[in-house]
C-alpha cells in the first residue's frame, strides 16, 4: 500500500521513487486524491534534492498517461513542432509554423498563455480581430492537412496531471527544478501527437534558465525525454539576455512577424526563424530545404494568411493600436552595449502586455517597441524606447523597471544569438 507521506518521505531523505510510487502519485493527485499540500512538499523535496533520469522518466509518462495521447496518424504529412522555454520579444512561433508547414510538412502547436515577464503566443495572435484559440480535436487535425499549421489551446484532457501541477508550483516557489520543469513541457509535447519536436532552450536574463550549465542540462534532459518517447528531438540553446527583435507586447510582435513573413523584420528575429526552420524540415525529411527563400518569395506569407483565417481571423485587419505612448531617451552619447531582456519584458508586463494571474485579462496594444538595440549607435537625447499603453497612468511603473535597462559604452559585444545544440 502506497501513501503519500511514505512518497513525500523517501524523495526527503534522498531516495529514489519506484515507478509504482510515481505512477500512483500522479494518478492520485489528478483526481483529488492526493491534496495540494502533499504534492508542494514532493515538488519541494525534488526541487532540492533532484531526481535520477529514471525518475524523471516515470514522472513524464505518468503526466501523459493522466490525459489522452493524440493520434496524428491521419494527417498524411510528417509531423513537427516547436517549443521555446520562453523569453521575452520571443514571437518566433508566428512565422515560423507558417513557414515550415509551406513545405509541406504538419506543424502543430498547442500552445499556452503568458504568464509573467514573458508573453503567450495565443495572448498574441488573439490581438488578431476575430482569431480563435479554442478548437476541438477534430479541428485541430483537420486544419493539420488544410492549411497544415494550426496555433491553439490545449485541451483539458492533455496531461492534467501537469496543469494541476504547473498551476501549483507558480505559488509554491517550485517552477525552478530542471527534472519538474523537463517532464511538464515534454509530458504536454509527446500527448499532442508530433513526431519530431525542436527545443528552444532560452538562456539569460529574461529566461527561467540564468545560465547556460543549467540551460544544457534541461535541454539534454528534455532530448531523452523525448527520444524514450519516440519523438525526434533537437534542442537549441540560444541567448535571452538581449530581447528578440524590436517588440514586447502582443499585437507589437505580431505587426513585426509580418515583417519577416514578407521577407524583411529584425535580423535575430530572421536568424532564430529561419535556423529553427531548417533542423525542423532536417527532422521531417527535408534537410536541403531553403527557408528562407519561402519568406522571399510570399510562399510562408500565403500559409499564414490561410492559418490566420483558417481559425476565423482577418489577416487584413487592422491590429490595435495603443492609444497612449511615451518615449524612453539615452541619457549619452554612444553605443548600446546592453539592453536588459528581463527589464524590457517587466515594463512590457507593467504596460498591461501580460498577466499576474491566470484570469487576467491582457491588453493587444500594450508594449514596448525597441528603436535602438545592443549594437546602434545613438546621441544623448535620442528615443531608446517607445512604451504603448491604453492607460496613461502605467508608464511610470514600466519606467521604474528600465531604470538600470541598458548601458551606452563605447564598442558593444558581439551577440552570440545560437549558443550551442544539442542532438
Ligand atoms: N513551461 C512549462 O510548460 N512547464 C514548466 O514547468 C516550465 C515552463
Amino acid at each position: 500500500m502506497i501513501s503519500a507521506v511514505d512518497v513525500i518521505r523517501t524523495k526527503r531523505d534522498g531516495g529514489e521513487l519506484s515507478r509504482a510510487q510515481i505512477d500512483w502519485v500522479i494518478d492520485a493527485y489528478t483526481k483529488g486524491e492526493v491534496a495540494d499540500e502533499q504534492m508542494s512538499a514532493l515538488a519541494m523535496a525534488i526541487l532540492l534534492n533532484g531526481a535520477a533520469d529514471r525518475e524523471v522518466a516515470d514522472w513524464t509518462a505518468a503526466m501523459i498517461a493522466s490525459g489522452e495521447r493524440l493520434d496524428l496518424s491521419d494527417v498524411g504529412r510528417p509531423t513537427v513542432d516547436k517549443h521555446s522555454t520562453g523569453g521575452v520579444g520571443d514571437k518566433i512561433t508566428l512565422p515560423l509554423a507558417p513557414l515550415v508547414a509551406s513545405f509541406g510538412v504538419a506543424v502543430p502547436q498547442l500552445s499556452g498563455r503568458g504568464l509573467g515577464h514573458t508573453g503567450g503566443t495565443l495572448d498574441k495572435l488573439e490581438s488578431i480581430p476575430g482569431w480563435r484559440a479554442n478548437l476541438s480535436n477534430q479541428e485541430f487535425i483537420a486544419r493539420l492537412s488544410d492549411p497544415g499549421c494550426v496555433v491553439c489551446a490545449a485541451g483539458d484532457d492533455l496531461a492534467p496531471a501537469d496543469r494541476k501541477l504547473y498551476a501549483l508550483r507558480d505559488v509554491t516557489g517550485t517552477v525552478e527544478s530542471i527534472p519538474l520543469i523537463a517532464s511538464s513541457i515534454m509530458s504536454k509535447k509527446i500527448a499532442e501527437g508530433t513526431e519530431s519536436l525542436v527545443l528552444d532552450v532560452k538562456v539569460g536574463s529574461g529566461a527561467f534558465m540564468k545560465n547556460p550549465d543549467d540551460a544544457r542540462q534541461l535541454a539534454s534532459t528534455m532530448v531523452r525525454l523525448g527520444a524514450a518517447h519516440g519523438v525526434r528531438c533537437t534542442a537549441f540553446l540560444t541567448d535571452m539576455d538581449t530581447p528578440l527583435g524590436r517588440t514586447a507586447g502582443n499585437a507589437l510582435e505580431v505587426a513585426e512577424s509580418l515583417e519577416v513573413l514578407a521577407g524583411g523584420g529584425p535580423s535575430d528575429v530572421v536568424e532564430l526563424t529561419v535556423t529553427l526552420a531548417r533542423e525542423m524540415l532536417s527532422l521531417a525529411g527535408q534537410p536541403d530545404a531553403d527557408p528562407s527563400a519561402a519568406l522571399a518569395d510570399g510562399r510562408a506569407m500565403d500559409t499564414w494568411r490561410a492559418m490566420i483565417a483558417a481559425q476565423g481571423g482577418d489577416p487584413d485587419a487592422k491590429l490595435p493600436a495603443a492609444p497612449e505612448t511615451e518615449e524612453v531617451c539615452a541619457e549619452t552619447d554612444g553605443v548600446i552595449t546592453r539592453l536588459d531582456a528581463m527589464s524590457v519584458g517587466l515594463a512590457a508586463w507593467r504596460l498591461g502586455a501580460g498577466r499576474a494571474r491566470k484570469s487576467d485579462p491582457v491588453s493587444a496594444a500594450a508594449g514596448v517597441e525597441i528603436l535602438a538595440t545592443v549594437g546602434d549607435r545613438v546621441n544623448a537625447g535620442q528615443p531608446l524606447l517607445r512604451l504603448h499603453a491604453d492607460d496613461a497612468s502605467t508608464f511610470e511603473a514600466a519606467r521604474a523597471s528600465l531604470e538600470d535597462a541598458w548601458d551606452i559604452g563605447s564598442t558593444a559585444p558581439d551577440r552570440r544569438l545560437i549558443l550551442d545544440t544539442i542532438r
